[in-house]
């Protein structure tokens, strides 16, 4: 039985805490895409973690977790994460070999090329993510496995840099020491090769158990399906988290969307529903808006319909969970857009392209207080009909209602 957790907004939706909230019920997590990039809060006994690398069963004492081929790591990330959560991590986590690797150039040259492009900047986390994951595409990756064979991974890494030292100098990056770069891949492989296998393999072998395939980032950041050219360069929906752990797709159960009860973005890029005014702020101020990976102050804005029945379509979803509903505590209206307008023209779908794009509301009342409910008859009646709002008109069913950080501050319906 596998089941997918995706987010169906620009990300931080609180995939982590839903996935943490399931994780007891599933023997193996998976991350299938993306990289350290990607931070999930998660708050346990009061202790929070911010995992970036870490699938989020690391929280469950019981459960395996598998960095998945389609992930791009940035080895000092995760040996860091691990010495974090301790060694004994180590005895629950597997990397396939298959996942590309994250070496310093890569982030050198994200942040070079963010520069460059002034002010038509992605507003990338600066981590590398692009240019491995260009890399790769162009044929050229490193990949985790190769960490297991020095000498011919040094030689592979020679031939690269000479391949690309036009580039490198147009970008003024310098080409590492070799001889420091092998100290440090062999530090690297040191601490990494015996969680190294190939992970395909190890998740046919256990298809019969109970796996999550957790997603980073989200629908709309998707390199094919999102707000391209802002978006990341993975496949964030649910068929990318197949080609990213080698799931065969008729294995799949259950697809659960999270999105938030409102709408933020991070980084550059279209953003229908935005509110630049009072309420976006209220909204950061009190969603403590700020991003995991990076601390910039998120764009913050109403709830999109159009753009979640997109993407509950892409991804299939089963059910959805809506997060931080008590964020929207103590407004007195709550708007929901529920269609676009484009120079006087109706438009119900999410398009390709949203240039003009201007949201159409609904105004429903607002409600005092939702925060720490957790039952669904102890939430004020107009948050029920806010959620039943937005249920009807996504055609799924909230299953899931989050009503603060804590792990059991959460109803289920
Ligand atoms: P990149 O993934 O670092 O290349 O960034 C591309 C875009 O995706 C930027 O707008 C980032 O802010 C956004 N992004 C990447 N990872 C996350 C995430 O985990 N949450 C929210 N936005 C993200």
């Amino acid at each position: 039985m596998v089941d997918v957790i995706v987010g169906l907004q620009w990300g931080d939706e609180g995939k982590g805490k839903i996935v943490d909230l399931k994780a007891k019920n599933y023997d193996i997590v998976v991350r299938s895409q993306g990289g350290h990039n990607a931070g999930h809060t998660v708050v346990v006994d009061g202790k929070k973690y911010a995992l970036h690398l870490l699938p989020s069963g690391v929280l469950n004492p019981n459960a395996m977790n598998v960095i998945g081929n389609g992930v791009v790591v940035y080895p000092p990330q995760l040996i860091k994460e691990i010495k974090n959560f301790g060694h004994d991590i180590k005895n629950k986590l597997l990397v396939s070999d298959k996942a590309h690797m994250i070496l310093d150039h890569h982030i050198k040259i994200d942040q070079a090329r963010e520069k460059l492009r002034g002010k038509n900047k992605i507003g990338t986390t600066g981590r590398g993510i692009g240019p491995a994951y260009a890399d790769k595409i162009a044929r050229i990756g490193i990949r985790m496995g190769e960490l297991k064979d020095l000498d011919s991974l040094i030689e592979r890494l020679e031939h690269y840099y000479e391949m690309n030292k036009g580039y490198f100098k147009y970008l003024d990056i310098e080409i590492p020491d070799m001889k420091k770069l092998r100290e440090e891949l062999q530090n690297w492989q040191e601490e990494l090769s015996e969680i190294i296998v190939d992970t395909t393999k190890y998740l046919w072998d256990n298809i019969d158990k109970n796996i999550l395939l957790e997603g980073a980032q989200a629908t709309l950041l998707d390199i094919d399906h999102g707000t391209y050219p802002y978006v990341t360069s993975s496949n964030t929906i649910t068929s990318g988290a197949l080609t990213g752990s080698g799931i065969p797709p008729k294995k799949l159960n259950k697809v659960i969307g999270i999105a938030k009860a409102y709408t933020t973005r991070v980084g550059n890029g279209p953003f229908p529903t935005e509110d630049l005014g009072v309420d976006g702020d209220k909204i950061r101020k009190q969603g403590a808006e700020y991003g995991t990976t990076t601390g910039r102050p998120r764009r913050c804005g109403w709830f999109d319909v159009v753009a979640a029945k997109y993407a509950v379509t892409l991804n299939s979803c089963d059910e959805v969970a809506v997060m931080k509903l008590d964020v929207l505590d103590g407004f007195e209206r709550v708007k929901v857009c529920v269609a676009y307008e484009r120079d006087g023209e109706r438009i119900d779908y999410f398009p390709s392209n949203l240039e003009r794009i201007k949201p159409i509301y609904v105004e429903l009342d607002g409600w005092d207080k939702s925060a720490h409910v957790r039952k669904w008859e102890d939430l004020p009646s107009n948050a029920k009909k806010y959620i039943e709002f937005i249920e009807e008109k996504i055609g799924v069913k909230v299953k899931y209602i989050s009503t603060g950080a804590e792990r059991d501050a959460t109803i289920i319906r």
